[in-house]
């Protein structure tokens, strides 16, 4: 498959360029278009084949389903039904932005998009290219995180072209995604909403708006979210996760260490930034740069577990599969 690619402004995106990809999405393609938390893969919502082609695209099992990408509230009521108060409070406060909110499904929505659970993924952007595109296509749009499936998330146009080339219709590259790990999911079909997965969007947000959150899926137990159970985010380099922020790694050939700015090392150092949002920004991009270095450990700081720093832990925890080097004390 020839895949073009279209390059538009990441803040004021030109419209003519991107009905292009509007219509591609409408007549049954793929595009890969960013958004603020990662890039996605779309199709449109009410085309269950070419939902189906997404998951060959990614070679992603067919029983993990999708997040539908809407431009509007208004587009909620097609695809979700039973949609309790705290989604409209919920969506008032964090919609556009990296929420995805669990709710009752519609039977008009394919099995294709929901892999056959009774329950929908809905979660409006905040990122512009991703608005425009998605209202353009005037249709819901599933999408997934537009990586190879094992792979990170693609956080820059070169990520996603290098994943997802020969495999869609379109690429847009409209920039980085300023976020950098993907949207927080949160289960409303449960008695208390429950977080199925972390994201920018914190327990304490939700909790705040709606009474009550609780952790859920790989936190307790029963993944719910069907995607928490697959090896995710993995570089090819073993990782060990790591408590002590001035940790110190044997020395080895071909190991990296990840760390704050302020903890740097000399050799094979990759920044984390100063911070955790900057850490979050840059870390699909250095388990990518590891791969490209040819690393083979990969020696990652854990930040405290508050705010965006729960969800890189995540995301960590899964790429090192279990291997923590605890505090020392
Ligand atoms: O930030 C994001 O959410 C990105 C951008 C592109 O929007 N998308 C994304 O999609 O990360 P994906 O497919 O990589 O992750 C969606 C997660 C998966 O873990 C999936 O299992 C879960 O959401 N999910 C989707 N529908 C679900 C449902 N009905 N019930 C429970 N979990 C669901
Ligand atoms: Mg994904």
């Amino acid at each position: 498959m020839q895949t073009t690619y279209l390059k538009v402004s990441p803040t004021h995106p030109e419209k003519d360029v991107l009905r292009i990809a509007a219509d591609c999405i409408t007549s049954g393609g793929l595009v890969v278009f960013p958004t603020e938390t990662v890039y996605g893969l779309g199709a449109d919502v009410f085309r269950p084949d070419s939902v189906k082609n997404i998951y060959i695209a990614k070679g992603r099992p067919s029983d993990n389903p999708l997040i539908a990408h809407i431009a509007d509230i208004s587009q909620l009521e097609i695809l979700s039904r039973e949609i309790p108060r705290t989604a409209y409070l919920l969506a008032e406060s964090f919609w556009g932005g990296p929420l995805t909110m669990i709710l009752k499904k519609r039977p008009r929505v394919p099995d294709a998009v929901t892999a056959g659970l009774d329950t929908v993924a809905v979660r409006l952007p905040s990122n512009s290219v991703a608005n425009m595109l998605l209202s353009l296509a005037g249709s819901p749009v599933a999408a997934p995180s537009a990586n190879l499936s094992g792979s990170p998330s693609p956080t820059s146009f070169e990520h996603a072209k290098s994943d997802m080339d020969a495999r869609v219709d379109i690429i847009i590259d409209g920039g980085s995604a300023e976020i950098g790990v993907e949207s927080t999911v949160v289960d409303l079909t449960a008695d208390v909403p429950t977080i199925l997965r972390p994201g920018a969007i914190t327990r304490e947000d939700i909790a705040e708006i709606c009474g009550e959150c609780v952790y859920g899926g790989d936190y307790s137990g029963a993944p719910k979210c069907p995607g928490m159970k697959y090896k995710h985010y993995g570089p090819k380099a073993t990782v060990f996760a790591f408590e002590d922020f001035d940790f110190t790694p044997p020395a080895e050939d071909g190991a990296a260490v990840i760390n704050y700015e302020k903890y740097r090392q000399s050799d094979n150092f990759y920044s984390a930034g100063d911070n955790d949002s900057d850490y979050a920004a840059r870390l699909f991009y250095l388990l990518r740069k590891a791969d490209e270095d040819n690393i083979k450990t990969l020696y990652a700081v854990l930040p405290e577990d508050k705010g965006i720093g729960v969800a890189v832990r995540n995301r960590l925890l899964k790429a090192a599969a279990g291997k923590v080097i605890r505090r020392s004390i």
